[in-house]
C-alpha cells in the first residue's frame, strides 16, 4: 500500500478516535499563538491533510504573515508550532537539550525507539565518533575517498567510448554515495558488496516508512503496533551477517594484541570500538551504530548531489567555470584534502545548491520536554510536549537574506569571498568563514545550525566536492530534455528529488 493510501486509511480511523479528544486538541493557553490554516475540529483535520501534499504554501504563508514570529497549524494528533526570523531561531538552535530536545524531535517523525532502538538516543558516543574522530581523520583518509570516488563513477556509470547515457540520477548517485561512504566507514572490500550497500540503502526507506506509519497511530496504540510494523529486526540481523565476522575479528585482534594493534584499519569501527564501553563493545551494537549512520549519511549526501546536477544541467554555463578551477587547483596543489579548501567556486555552487533546494519546508524539528515548558525571547512560553520547528525554507528564499534570494546564483558566495579578501586583511578569516560550505547560521540551515547542526557535514562537504570535481573534470553532462528540471516531490514535511528525473552522462571527449 502506498504511502498517501496508508495515510487516509489512518485519518479515518484517527478521526473516529480522536473526535471525542478534540478538547485536548485545544489548549485555550495557546490562543495567543495564530494558526495558519483552520483551528475548527474538522477544518484542521482537512488542513492536516492538505499539508500532506502542499506543506511548503502554508508555512510561506505563516512565514510572510508573521516574519518575525511564530505561528502554529493542525497535524492529525497535535499542533505544530513554527518559529520565524533570527532572533527566534537562535533561541530553537541554541536551547539546551533537556529543554528543547533534537532527539524527541526526530522521535516523533522516525519513531526511532521502535524502529532503530531505544539504545541509540540513550547514549550517543557515536556522535562523537562522527564530529571528532571521523572528522579529524578526513586528512588522512582522503585518498581512499577519493580512490572510491574515481572506481564508483567509472563502475556505475558504465560509460563506454563517446556515448552519451541517461541516467537517473538519485538511484545512481546513492549507490556512488553508499560506496564512497562506505569505503571510510567499514573500508575495502565490504564496502563494494552489493548486498550490503543495498542493506543500508533500504535501512534508510524502511525506517522512514516505518516511522512515518507508526507516527500515524494515536500514541497509545504505538507501542502495541508498532512492533508489526517495523522491520528493524530484519534490517539488523542482515547487516549483522556482514559485519559480525568483521567486528568479532577486531575484538579478538585487541583482546590478543593489545588497543593499538599493528594493522589496525583507520575507519568508523574502528572509531566506534575505541569510544564504546561495556555491553557496547560487541558485534549488534557496533552494527546498529553503523546502520544509523549510513542513514544520516547516505540519502541527505546523494539528495545533495542529485539536486546540484539538476541545477548545473540545467544553467550549463556554471560547468566551464568548475572544470577550469578544479583542474587548475588539482595541477598547483595535487588532488588533497586541502586542495578542495580552494575550490571555492565548487563550495559556492554546492551551498547554493543547497540552499535553494532544502529537505523540507520546515526543519529542525525539536519537542519541548521541559515540565514548565520553554519562553523565547519574545515572551512567547510553548508547553511541555509541544513539537516546533523552523520556517526554513521561506527563510533561504528571503530577500532580505539573500539578494534576490530565489534566484540560483552558483558563484554568489564565492564571489563575496573575493570581494572580502579583496578589500581585507587576508588574516580575518571572520566574515569569509560564514560563506564556506560547512558554515551555518540562522539564514542557512541545510545542515541545521547550532547545537545541533550536522555532525557529519565536513565529511559530506569533502565527498560532495570531491564528487563534484572529479565529474566535471571527467564528464560532460546535460539535462536529459534541454532546460528541463525533473519536478520535486512533495510530501508531508518533507521535499525529494524526483527519483525517476534523469540526466546524461558521457565521458568527457
Ligand atoms: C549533504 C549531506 C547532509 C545533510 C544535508 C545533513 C543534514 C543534517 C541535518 C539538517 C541535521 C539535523 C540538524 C538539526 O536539526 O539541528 C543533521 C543531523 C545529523 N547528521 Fe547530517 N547531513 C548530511 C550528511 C551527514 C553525514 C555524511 C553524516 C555522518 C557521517 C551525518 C550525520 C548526522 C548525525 C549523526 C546527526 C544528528 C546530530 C545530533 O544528534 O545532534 N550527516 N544532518
Amino acid at each position: 500500500m502506498d504511502d498517501l493510501k496508508f495515510l487516509v486509511l489512518y485519518g479515518v480511523l484517527a478521526g473516529v478516535l480522536f473526535a471525542s479528544l478534540h478538547k485536548a486538541f485545544h489548549d485555550p493557553k495557546l490562543d495567543q499563538i495564530p494558526v495558519v490554516g483552520s483551528s475548527g475540529f474538522l477544518a484542521s483535520y482537512w488542513d492536516a491533510f492538505k499539508f500532506i501534499r502542499h506543506s511548503p504554501d502554508l508555512i510561506q504563508r505563516g512565514y510572510e504573515l508573521y516574519p518575525d514570529g511564530i505561528f502554529r497549524f493542525a497535524r492529525l494528533f497535535r499542533w505544530e508550532y513554527v518559529v520565524c526570523g533570527p532572533k527566534l531561531t537562535k533561541d530553537i538552535a541554541s536551547a539546551p537539550e533537556h529543554i528543547v530536545s533534537f532527539t524527541a524531535g526526530v522521535e516523533e517523525t522516525i519513531q526511532a525507539k521502535f524502529t532503530m532502538g531505544r539504545d541509540l538516543s540513550e547514549n550517543q558516543y557515536h556522535l562523537h565518533a562522527i564530529r571528532s574522530t571521523l572528522t579529524r581523520n578526513l586528512h588522512v583518509c582522503f585518498p581512499d575517498i577519493k580512490d572510491e570516488i574515481v572506481c564508483a563513477f567509472d563502475d556505475i556509470l558504465q560509460l563506454q567510448g563517446s556515448e552519451w547515457k541517461a541516467l537517473p540520477v538519485l538511484p545512481t548517485m546513492m549507490a556512488i554515495v553508499a560506496r564512497v561512504s562506505n569505503r571510510l566507514f567499514v573500508g575495502l572490500p565490504l564496502c563494494r558488496s552489493e548486498a550490503y550497500l543495498a542493506n543500508n540503502v533500504n535501512y534508510a526507506i524502511d525506517v522512514m516508512r516505518s516511522g512515518g506509519r507508526i507516527s500515524l497511530l494515536p500514541p497509545f496504540l504505538r507501542p502495541l503496533l508498532a512492533p508489526l510494523i517495523s522491520t528493524r529486526n530484519q534490517s539488523n540481523a542482515r547487516a549483522l551477517q556482514f559485519l559480525g565476522p568483521l567486528i568479532e575479528e577486531r575484538l579478538s585482534k585487541e583482546r590478543e594484541l593489545g588497543p593499538d594493534w599493528p594493522g589496525k584499519p583507520n575507519d568508523l569501527i574502528s572509531w566506534l570500538l575505541d569510544l564504546a564501553e561495556n555491553e557496547q563493545r560487541a558485534a549488534l551494537p557496533i552494527t546498529v551504530r553503523i546502520l544509523s549512520l549510513n542513514m544520516a549519511a547516505i540519502h541527505t549526501t546523494s539528495t545533495a548531489f542529485t539536486y546540484a546536477l539538476f541545477d548545473l544541467t540545467t544553467r550549463p554555463e556554471y560547468l566551464l567555470p568548475m572544470r577550469e578551477e578544479a583542474e587548475r587547483v588539482i595541477k598547483e596543489e595535487g588532488w588533497t584534502k586541502a586542495a578542495l579548501n580552494s575550490m571555492i567556486k565548487i563550495d559556492s555552487f554546492l551551498r547554493e545548491s543547497q540552499r535553494l533546494n532544502t529537505n523540507g519546508s520546515a526543519g529542525m524539528i525539536r519537542r519541548v520536554v521541559a515540565k514548565d515548558g520553554f519562553r523565547l525571547s519574545d515572551g512567547t512560553v510553548l508547553p511541555y510536549g509541544a513539537y516546533l520547528s523552523v520556517a526554513l525554507r521561506p527563510t533561504h528564499y528571503d530577500d532580505s537574506n539573500y539578494e534576490n534570494a530565489a534566484t540560483f546564483d552558483g558563484f554568489r558566495f564565492s564571489r563575496e569571498r573575493a570581494e572580502h579578501l579583496a578589500h581585507h586583511d587576508p588574516n580575518d578569516n571572520q566574515d569569509i568563514f560564514k560563506r564556506h560550505m560547512v558554515s551555518t547560521g540562522v539564514d542557512h540551515m541545510p545542515f541545521g545550525t547550532g547545537k545541533h547542526a550536522c555532525p557529519g557535514r565536513f565529511f559530506a562537504a569533502t565527498e560532495l566536492k570531491a564528487m563534484m570535481a572529479h565529474l566535471v573534470i571527467n564528464y560532460d553532462v546535460e539535462a536529459e530534455v534541454e532546460g528541463v528540471r525533473p519536478a520535486d516531490k512533495v510530501f508531508d514535511e518533507r521535499i525529494s528529488p524526483n527519483a525517476d528525473g534523469k540526466v546524461r552522462f558521457r565521458k568527457r571527449q
